[in-house]
């Protein structure tokens, strides 16, 4: 029999030549793998839901067309009545907040068509005597040109830029050199002044932008502008009543050193309404500069651990998706005080934060911090689940465990019955009849309002994890805001997530009979600039809009990263 050993030599020998020089082929065609960073590893291909894809594509359709037809160029698209409406001095909040989605989704014809009209908006004509709001203005206006511009290389798009820019950056022009965060930036001789009390996330959430333009422009004053605000607020970090954490109501007229009075607006702490987003962008602009400076890592790290401490916390809740759980809170702590008192309320704004604490974990190595952003997306997820119409509230109380080992406390029900029976739980007028589900002790507000944070989080975790558990949850996600909100003008805000009615619809032509959440005549520019994108990223193929390419801003529009200059 040898000479099938001889022949069985030879062959292994040619397969062995075979697949070196394949390997060598194709590491000359292809280079070596890009490195990531933030995304997972995805080797199989291809990765896009198409089904899911194209459904998240069908309702950003439907609500374009209604938004073209009835309300095109205003701010916004009232979705039941069909009616315009003005918001952020009528610039075409909506229009501008859109471009990069209809890029994203391949609509060619649309946002050609929509670039087209964006280039007729005339900033600094028409500001006249509107107060701008800068931190909306920056996030939608100046984030949408950034991104339409970064994904399409439409020079066209640069004097825009400019123009705005400049114009939002008048609003730096103060006596010390703080933003007025709600000025008439079109008044001619008047003088400028920051505000003695701002919310943190309207001063704080301002870099990205700005750096990025100064990217693109070449021009060095935004930049300038950028670092002047970010060394204020490291300088403030520690003079805080929680050294570390900034509270949610700042004092932007005064940064010259007086005691730090910048950070002591007020004694509370969170990661929601107010605050949010100047949190977010510690990690994010690190994502854009962080190999020029670190001053965001240092505040991030100081600010991480405190909010580990102070806002994080596991609640008394029924078994979520047999995983664990966190929930962020809102912490007072008044400067006589020995320990922050915790209020353990929770509001769609903060679930956002699981994909912050995520991606930071991997920018930073702290691989610890990955599993805190895990479970705080899984805490929306199971807000989501919970809730009778699939949907998490805007703001909903729980009851923390008690047993403080740090570990996920057992679901007791008697325990439940007797805590949630208390009348100071209850909001509702006719207690008796009307319960929360389990684990909700109080729903303070039971709206939802298009919000993205929470896909936002799980498209960050299937991008880091590849895992499809948080493709199927992303989905039933979907199917309960569409069925809820779907209008005849686009999709429209809930009243109450908590409670459903009977009522009569119209789908596809023919009037059905639904049990549905009421609805409210406002749908916000940001659900087409993030919850549809974040839908639809979720579902297509993950080097669309890679993480370890682009950083998305608070308004989820996409900026391009530079290799040498990003913080990885
Ligand atoms: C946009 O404007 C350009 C230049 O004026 C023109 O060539 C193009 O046809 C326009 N596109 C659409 C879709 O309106
Ligand atoms: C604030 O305090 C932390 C912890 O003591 C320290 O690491 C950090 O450097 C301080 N930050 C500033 C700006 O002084
Ligand atoms: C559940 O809660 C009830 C009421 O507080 C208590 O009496 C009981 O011991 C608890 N059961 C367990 C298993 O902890």
């Amino acid at each position: 029999m040898a000479w099938l050993n001889v022949a069985h030599r030879k062959l292994v020998k040619l397969a062995f030549a075979v697949f070196t020089l394949f390997g060598i082929i194709s590491f000359l065609t292809a280079g070596p793998s890009k490195p990531t960073r933030i995304q997972h590893n995805f080797q199989r291909k291809p990765l896009a839901q198409s089904a899911r894809q194209h459904a998240v594509k069908r309702e950003f359709y439907h609500a374009w067309t209604a938004y073209k037809d009835h309300a095109w160029m205003a701010d916004g698209l009232m979705p039941l009545s069909g009616s315009r409406k003005q918001q952020f001095c009528g610039w075409s909040a909506t229009l501008v907040d859109s471009l990069d989605t209809l890029y994203i989704m391949g609509f060619d014809d649309e946002f050609q068509e929509a670039v087209n009209a964006t280039l007729t908006i005339d900033f600094s004509g028409t500001v006249g005597d509107c107060v701008v709001n800068l931190f909306e203005s920056t996030i939608r206006y100046l984030g949408g040109l950034l991104a339409a511009y970064d994904l399409s290389n439409d020079v066209r798009l640069l004097p825009k830029l400019v123009e705005l820019g400049n114009l939002l950056h008048s609003a730096f022009r103060t006596p010390n050199g703080m933003p007025c965060t709600h000025c008439k930036l079109g008044a001619k001789d008047v003088l400028l002044r920051a505000p003695n009390s701002a919310s943190l996330a309207d001063v704080g959430s301002l870099y990205l932008e700005f750096a990025r333009l100064a990217q693109v422009t070449q021009d060095d004053k935004y930049m300038r502008t950028v670092e002047f605000l970010a060394d204020a607020f490291s300088r403030a970090q520690n003079q805080s009543s929680i050294a570390g954490l900034w509270p949610e109501i700042v004092i932007p007229s005064s940064t010259d050193g007086d005691n730090g009075r910048f950070a002591k607006g007020n004694f509370r702490y969170s990661l929601g309404a107010l605050s949010d987003s100047a949190y977010e962008y510690l990690v994010k602009t690190h994502l854009l500069l962080g190999k020029s400076t670190k001053i965001y890592e240092s505040m991030w790290k100081s600010a991480s651990r405190q909010i580990k401490r102070h806002l994080l916390f596991r609640a008394f809740i029924p078994p979520a998706n047999k995983a664990d759980v966190i929930f962020s809170g809102i912490a007072t702590m008044v400067p006589s005080g020995d320990e922050p008192m915790l209020e353990t309320r929770t509001e769609h704004l903060a679930c956002f934060s699981g994909g912050m604490f995520a991606i930071a974990s991997r920018i930073f190595n702290e691989p610890r911090d990955f599993d805190v952003g895990k479970q705080i997306t899984n805490g929306c997820v199971w807000a989501y689940h919970n809730s009778p119409t699939g949907i998490m509230p805007e703001a909903l109380t729980t009851l923390p465990c008690s047993t403080g080992d740090g570990k996920q406390c057992a679901w007791n029900e008697s325990y439940w019955d007797q805590e949630s029976r208390r009348p100071a739980n209850c909001l509702m007028a006719d207690c008796d009849k009307y319960t929360f589900p389990p684990g909700f002790l109080q729903v303070s507000d039971p709206s939802y309002k298009l919000r993205p944070e929470a896909i936002e989080s799980v498209f960050v975790m299937w991008r880091m994890t590849g895992d499809e558990y948080w493709r199927d949850v992303g989905w039933s996600m979907f199917e309960s805001i569409i069925e809820h909100t779907r209008s005849a003008y686009g999709h429209a805000s809930l009243l109450s997530t908590m409670e459903m009615f009977d009522q009569d619809r119209y789908e596809k032509g023919l009037m059905v009979r639904k049990v549905l959440a009421r609805r409210h005549d406002d749908m916000e520019s940001f659900w087409f600039a993030e919850t549809l994108k974040y839908f639809y990223l979720l579902f297509s193929d993950p080097g669309l809009i890679s993480l370890d390419e682009w950083v998305l801003n608070t308004e989820a529009h996409p900026f391009r990263l530079t290799p040498g200059i990003r913080g990885f």
